[in-house]
Order: C-alpha cells, then structure tokens, then sequence
C-alpha cells in the first residue's frame, strides 16, 4: 500500500470563489456554484481544492478583509451551503482547503471597531498595532507614522486614528494588522481552525503566513527586503504554526497546512516546512522565474536540496496570468500559451505536490484592459491607477456559450470578461482534444498513473542550448526553453507532448514527458 500522505504529490486547484460559477445569478461566484461544478474538478483529475475567503468582509480586498472569521458571506452562501460543498467535494473524491487570514482583520470586525471606541492602552486596542506617532521633527512639523513601513499594496502601513493614535496595516486601511503576541489572538485563532475543521476542511492555506510577528520595538526598516526586514519572517512565527499543526494533529485523518510565504532563499522557505510545524509553503521561486532552462534549473536545484516536502506553483490570483508572462518579449503571439503548456510538464513532472490556479488549464490570458471603472483591487485603486493590479487574473471563468457572461451564471459577472473568449469555453475545449483543456486533463491523468512509482529525487540529463532534462525514475522530462530544435534525449516511448514534435526534435517552446520502459 502507498504510505505517501496525500498533500505531498497532490494536485490542488485554486478556486477564487468570486470568479468560479454563480448559482445565484448576482454576478459574483458562490458555494452553490463551485458544487454544481464538482463533477468538472474531479473529471479534471485534481486531488484536492483550496477555496479563497469567502467569509462575511465587506470586500475591500476581495475577502481578504474578514469580519467574521466563522460564516459565509451572504453573496456566497451560507454555512448550510458549505456544509453541502464540504459533503459532496468528498463524494467526488476531492479535499476541500480553506483560506484562512490571521495576519489581519476587516476594519468592520467587531473586534476592530471596539479597539476604535476604546481608549488607548486598552486591552481592544491591545489586539490590533496601534501606537503613538513619532515626535514632530522640528517645529511646525506634524507628529509622524509610528516608523517607515510602507503597505504592500502602496503608501504608508499606518493610518491615524480621531484620539491621535495610529494603527499598523501592512496591506490596506481596511485590513488593520492584529497582535500576535496577544495571548487573546493565539487563543481566537485556534478556535477557529477548530470550527472549520469541525466542519470537515482537509486543510487551511495562510494568507501572509510570513507576517505575523513584526520585530519587537518596530524599528524602521533598512533597503533588505522579506528575510531582511522587521515585518517578514520572524523567527516567533514559528511557535504559532506549532500550535497550529498540535491542533490539526488532534483531528482524525490527515488535515494539513500551507503557508502562503514569499522569501528570499529557499532555506528560509524551508524554517516553515518542518514535521511540528507547516506541512508546505508555497514556492514562488518558479513563478517568479523567467522563461528559461537555467533559471528552472536553479529554482529546482535550490528547491530540492531545501525543502522536505516541496510545491510548484505558476500562477495564483495575486500575479499576471503566466500564459502572459511568458509571451512577453516574444514576437510569436502563440510562444505564450505554448510556454505555459510546457510549464505545466516541468512542474507535473517534478517530486512534490502542485498547486493549478483556476483557468490556467483553459489557458486563459491576463485580461490587460479592464476599463478603469471596473477595476476593484486596491492596489490599482491606491496606486491612483498607476499599478493595474490583480483584477486581470480574476475574470470569471468561461463554461460555456458564445457570448458574455459564457455560461458564469445568469447575471453577467462582476469583471467584464472578453469578447473572443467564446474559443476558450470549457464546452469548447472539451470538445476538442487538442486544446488546452484536453492536454491538462491527458497530463493529470498520467500523473496519477505514475504515482507512487517515481522516486523522491530528480537527475539532471545534459541537454544541449537553452534547454533542460531531467529523469524522476523512468519518467524523463525536456523542456525547450530555446529558439530553435534540440535533439530528444534517448527514450523508449513518448508519454505526452505539449505542444507537436518533430520526429527525434523537441521544437522551442515544447516540452515532452518520455519514459523508457
Ligand atoms: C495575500 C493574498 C492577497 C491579499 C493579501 C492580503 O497575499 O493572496 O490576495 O491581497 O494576502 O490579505
């Protein structure tokens, strides 16, 4: 029997609720949505799904500003209705994991507001950052922030509140930094992963899972970015998801944690991976790779050699869609999604679990020209529209149709989606078998076949130009990130291609999975 427990060579896919399926035909997606579309997730060949918030926030960061950490916003359901989608995701077979976002609040969260009405030094403002600005410089200079950070999504990460004091946020105004040294805090959270797990979740992904102790004194911060700096990665953080991981452990079957944690070297990812601690974090290292054979090659090296229980990601509702990435700079309108289909080979191939953001097996484009008024993420509303930010990888999904909102729901969607987006239908693509769709279900199909037959570790095979091969046992990946043909190294059979060969030549922008048995 295989022992491997199923979140370390899973394939998780991505669901951002909003954009998913509307049942309810308001033009935002819902839990009634995402069930009636189960049958397609698991006819895909996914293992598991990890929802976006969908919890009671009044939206200013798409639900990553919760205000009750243990309901179901009304525009998506309601508790019965995750209840329904908890039972029948595991009928199909499918895990179901939930966002969870313990960094920080809602404004609106009762326990913010009660920090607004309570005086300073009170036990209210104790669970959230607040603190006294900085003394004036000089005369007639006003007092200042409390010290120099900056909020991720643009402009300073404190906002003054009527009495004097300020409050940290290191994202918008609307989403106030709770203390995690408050013993409070500790205390709430874990209540509420048990809620969630009572109700059957397979597992939690942490949103920000790199921030939630800040240094001690908030000192300024210096040019070090991530594991330099006094907001990221502190080692007390550690002592949180130890908690975390006694609480899964207490529950029967395997519930497991991944931690959403952008750093800068592999090692310092690899703190958070440890057998009390995270089960995963999530490596950018890839994502944020060019399209190139010696960048993979580093990101996979560096991966391998720090990280116990390593993951691959390409795409996620925060980054431009990597069907874009990577056309960038390209002068062939077609090298974008045939890179993307290539991509998806390297990262199937590879030891560890996968984590598929929702479209990308349609291999769906960034949408580069929402008009400005329908934009709605905050760093493209707090940057004055300088920064298009993240609506462009949020367009609902197309199911079906010719013609806008493509089978979404019935009330149009709350992004406007495409005009010549009828081509890339889910009904049309599983019609075709050369299209996306048909390919990502080809490539997870055989990735299960191969499951638990491959070994842990990975062998670099010399491979000529710009491009990479590596073998996992008698599984042998190449991918061509160069401009003209290479030679296929020696094989028995072809497994799967993304894209056509030709004869012994693996063309740019290709990738192949060979075996030789
Ligand atoms: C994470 C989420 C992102 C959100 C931010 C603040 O990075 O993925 O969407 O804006 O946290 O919660």
């Amino acid at each position: 029997m295989d022992e491997t427990p199923w979140w370390r060579d899973a394939v998780v896919y991505e669901i951002y609720v909003r954009s998913f399926a509307d049942a309810s035909g308001d033009g935002t997606g819902d839990l009634a949505g995402i069930r009636g579309r189960l049958p397609y997730l698991a006819d895909l060949g996914v293992d598991a799904i990890w929802l976006t918030p969908f919890y009671p926030s009044p939206m200013a960061d798409g639900g990553y500003d919760v205000a009750d950490y243990r309901d179901v916003d009304p525009v998506f359901g309601s508790l019965a209705d995750f209840d329904d989608l908890v039972t029948d995701a595991h009928a199909h077979g499918l895990r179901l994991m939930v966002d969870i976002v313990p960094n920080h609040s809602s404004s609106a969260h009762p326990w913010f507001q009660k920090a607004l009405a309570a005086p300073r030094g009170s036990q209210e403002r104790d669970r959230y950052m607040f603190r006294d600005g900085r003394a004036p410089l000089g005369p007639g200079e006003a007092e200042g922030e409390p010290n120099n950070w900056l909020s991720t999504f643009g402009g300073p990460a404190w906002t003054r509140v009527p009495d004097g004091q300020w409050y940290l946020h290191l994202f918008a105004p609307e989403q106030p930094d709770f203390n995690w040294r408050n013993p409070e805090v500790r205390e709430e959270f874990l209540d509420i992963l048990r809620f969630w797990l009572d109700r059957g979740v397979d597992g939690f992904r942490i949103d920000v899972a790199m921030g939630l102790i800040k240094a001690e004194g908030l000192p300024d911060t210096g040019p070090g970015f991530r594991s330099a700096s006094p907001m990221w990665s502190r080692p007390e953080v550690h002592d949180i998801y130890r908690e975390w991981r006694r609480v899964l452990d207490s529950y029967p079957g395997t519930r497991v944690a991944i931690g959403e944690v952008w750093t800068d070297s592999a090692e310092d990812l690899a703190r958070y991976v440890r057998p009390d601690e995270l089960h995963q974090s999530f490596n950018f290292a890839w994502l944020e790779a060019p399209w190139s054979a010696t960048a993979f090659r580093k990101v996979i090296d560096d991966t391998l050699r720090a990280v116990a229980a390593p993951t691959w990601v390409l795409s996620n509702h925060d980054v431009v869609r990597h069907r874009t990435r990577y056309g960038e700079g390209s002068l062939d309108p077609s090298a974008g999604l045939a890179r993307a289909r290539a991509a998806l080979l390297g990262m199937l191939a590879l030891p560890g679990s996968a984590y598929l953001y929702q479209g990308e097996e349609l291999g769906l484009p960034e949408v580069t020209d929402l008009p400005p008024q329908a934009r709605q993420d905050p760093v493209f509303k707090r940057s004055n529209g300088e920064l298009p930010g993240r609506d462009g990888c949020r367009v609902p999904l197309p199911w079906s149709g010719t013609a806008p909102p493509y089978g979404f729901g019935d009330g149009g969607s709350w992004l406007p989606q495409p005009d010549d987006w009828a081509e890339l239908t889910v009904e049309r693509q599983a019609a075709d078998t050369s299209s996306t769709l048909s390919f990502y279900r080809r490539a997870l199909a055989l990735r299960r076949d191969l499951r638990g037959t491959l070994p842990d570790a990975i062998e670099w095979v010399p491979a000529p130009g710009d491009a990479l091969f590596f073998r996992r046992g008698r599984l042998t990946c190449a991918i061509n990130c160069g401009e003209g043909p290479v030679r296929l190294p020696p094989h028995e059979r072809v497994l799967l291609s993304s894209g056509p060969l030709d004869g012994v030549d693996l063309p740019a922008d290709t990738a192949v999975w060979l075996t030789d048995r």
